[in-house]
């Protein structure tokens, strides 16, 4: 039974980390005993120029939403990320770039992110970005993303991140919702040996926004672009005319950092915000704790800095705790299945931090492409992004690990900043697929369908958090009535993640994945009612439901029932034609798997589409429909189950 499948905490980890198992529980239990006192003393760990008085003000009271940490502090976050340690290590790698080319890397010490950062700064002030203005930044996985960030951040600018896989219409919709004065690109994005056009889908993009948005373009390759006198300049150019002097801007704790899109169940992407102070104190801690950071460790984060997981472990959490970040340019599979670990033996790393839909992609490639290189550096390991199935953890542990390093399974989100429930490499025994413990401060709990908290240890039901912590979104940009609706309504008095989750005897959580219409594909977060809408956009289709389905390497697959318009008929070429549309709509990423063709959707009588009925089908599941008798027309499942696209 995979509840009693444990390993143990290995000894020689326990006895230099950070919290062996006695910690941990002194330390949690005190965290939620007292969490005035527990933050008030660990935020001691950032820099702050005014010191706070006041620790935590928050309310999940549904009428009045409102969650605020160390409100009265102030402190620069680039600061803390950089400055600060210039006394003790201004020679230190602060990152380590490695190019889509295998051939090249570039070693940046904190002193030089200090110039880099500060000239960067400059730039931004030259273009006119003030404090509070939001600044778009759309760029390949290259040291200048770092220093755009951590600029916004000195200069009090908000920054909002767009994955360099969306697409130019996503890309509007997101530049257009904040208000964005400013976007910063590059010319391409070279992965996987491909080049992706930035700056002309930015082109593309702009043309669907104000005339007043300019763009700042970044070389990374060379190619050629072209330029929109009065819009568009070149980073090269603009950095020649500016000083390397530029002061970091005193910020309240409660002043906005980030914003970073992510998808719900409704169609239009949330603008998830973050504010400064209890954000980094958050990314920093459990940096710290949850991967064992220890001086002088080569730490490697896999993710793109388009997601969250990049903001808080690839640049913040690191960097705010003095450490050497390694900057991952390419794909796993480039030039061969072996780079990861080609770049693990290269840089000697302590630390890798990936997400399981790349470890079942390697696993499928077999052992040789690990056993060549040599990973004997490796301490410990870190998975995020969604459930990771016991039989890649295992290969994981085993293959990649040595079975030496223990595996910390992240559960976190978008919503979140930082892990929350994750095992302590030094403190808690590990069981593959789950997540095991809450980290200090956070409290979990199982509700059942009513909103109630079940009390017995052992249970199943829908994972909430009871009362805030450092790192929680403060709000949705620009509609905090959303973001009160989506996370405090349905269940009252609680944070409600989205997920369902398993509680075992010990206590561990076991995370099943979504309870509502937001599916996982690759670690890639996406809302099914984003897919429809773009598919509905097309002339040809009158309607369209979407679903996730098992499948083996990407953990979800994307599964597209569509209704013709009338006079249309079906055909492979259509059906190419849709894919193509989807991935010009929203980008690569929502590429459809499957698209079946269905004269008729599963609807109630009053009209709502049945989607358990259509998961079912899709998971070739037919024995388990439920009732179906409450549908206005049951025949239309019989030609679904029939004309099943993949048998
Ligand atoms: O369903 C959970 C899954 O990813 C969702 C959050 O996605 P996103 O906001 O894009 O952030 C991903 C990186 C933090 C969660 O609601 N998820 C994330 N980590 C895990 C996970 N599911 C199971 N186990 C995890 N370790």
């Amino acid at each position: 039974m995979a509840d009693d499948d444990i390993f143990s905490v290995r000894p020689e980890i326990a006895a230099s980390a950070h919290a062996d198992a006695a910690r941990y529980e002194e330390m949690y239990n005190a965290s939620v005993a007292d969490p005035e006192a527990f933050w008030a003393e660990h935020g001691k760990r950032l820099d702050w120029i005014k010191p706070y008085t006041k620790v935590k003000n928050t309310s999940y009271d549904y009428h009045n939403v409102s969650i605020k940490w160390f409100e009265d502090g102030t402190l620069n976050v680039c600061a803390n990320c950089v400055d600060r340690h210039l006394k003790d290590r201004a020679h230190q790698t602060a990152i380590i770039w490695e190019s889509d080319d295998p051939g090249v890397s570039q070693h940046i010490t904190y002193q030089e992110l200090y110039e880099q950062v500060s000239k960067f700064g400059n730039v931004l002030h030259s273009l006119g970005v003030k404090k509070g203005d939001r600044v778009i930044l759309y760029l390949p996985m290259i040291p200048a993303a770092a220093y755009a960030m951590l600029a916004c951040a000195r200069i009090g600018a908000i920054h909002s991140i767009v994955f360099a896989g969306f697409s130019p219409d996503a890309l509007a919709d997101r530049i257009n919702d904040c208000g964005a004065k400013l976007v910063v690109t590059a010319d391409e994005a070279p992965r996987g040996g491909r080049a992706t056009p930035l700056k002309a889908n930015v082109d593309k993009a702009l043309a669907r926004c104000g005339s007043d948005v300019r763009c700042l373009v970044v070389r990374r390759t060379g190619g050629a672009v072209p330029m929109t006198e009065g819009r568009d300049v070149w980073y090269h150019d603009e950095v020649e005319r500016v000083s390397d002097h530029c002061a970091p801007v005193e910020m309240s704790a409660e002043d906005p950092l980030f914003i970073l899109y992510t998808s719900g169940s409704t169609g239009k992407p949330k603008g998830v915000l973050h504010t400064s102070g209890g954000y980094l104190l958050y990314a920093s801690m459990t940096h710290q704790y949850v991967f064992d950071y220890q001086e002088g460790d080569i730490y490697w984060c896999t993710a793109d800095v388009g997601w969250v997981t990049g903001h808080s472990y690839i640049v913040y959490g690191p960097l705010a705790n003095g450490a050497t970040t390694l900057m991952f340019e390419g794909v796993p599979t480039y030039p061969d299945a072996g780079r990861f670990w080609e770049v693990c033996a290269k840089h000697k790393v302590n630390i890798f931090y990936t997400a399981p839909t790349a470890i079942r992609a390697l696993m499928g490639q077999g052992e040789e492409f690990v056993a060549k290189h040599d990973l004997s550096s490796l301490r410990i390991l870190g998975s995020v992004g969604e459930p990771i199935n016991p039989e890649a953890w295992r290969w994981y542990h085993r293959v990649v690990g040595r079975e030496n390093c223990p595996i910390v399974d992240t559960w976190w989100q978008t919503e979140t900043g930082g892990i929350l429930i994750t095992p302590l490499p030094g403190a808690i025994a590990l069981k593959p697929g789950s997540a095991t413990r809450p980290f200090f401060g956070v409290q979990p709990c199982v509700l059942n369908d009513r909103g109630e908290e079940i009390t017995e240890t052992a249970c199943e039901g829908v994972l909430a958090i009871k009362d805030s912590w450092p790192g929680q979104m403060r709000t949705v940009y620009g509609d905090h009535d959303r973001f009160v609706s989506t996370y405090f309504e349905m269940f009252k008095g609680y944070y409600f993640s989205g997920d369902g989750c398993r509680r075992d005897k010990d206590g561990y959580y076991w995370i099943t994945g979504r309870v509502d219409d937001v599916i996982n594909v690759s670690g890639h977060r996406m809302g099914t009612a984003e897919v429809e809408s773009a598919l509905v956009a097309h002339p040809k289709v009158s309607e369209a439901a979407v679903v996730g389905f098992p499948h083996d390497i990407k953990g979800q697959g994307i599964y597209c029932y569509v209704t013709l318009m009338s006079g249309e008929e079906p055909s492979d070429e259509l059906r190419t034609e849709l894919r193509n549309w989807v991935r010009k709509e929203i980008g690569p990423i929502a590429s459809p798997d499957v698209i079946q063709w269905a004269p008729g959707l599963p609807k109630t009588r009053s009209g709502k589409i049945m989607r358990r009925i259509l998961r079912k089908i899709a998971e070739n599941d037919f024995g388990a429909l439920g009732d179906t008798s409450t549908l206005a027309d049951p025949s239309v499942v019989d030609n679904l189950i029939e004309n099943r696209a993949v048998k």
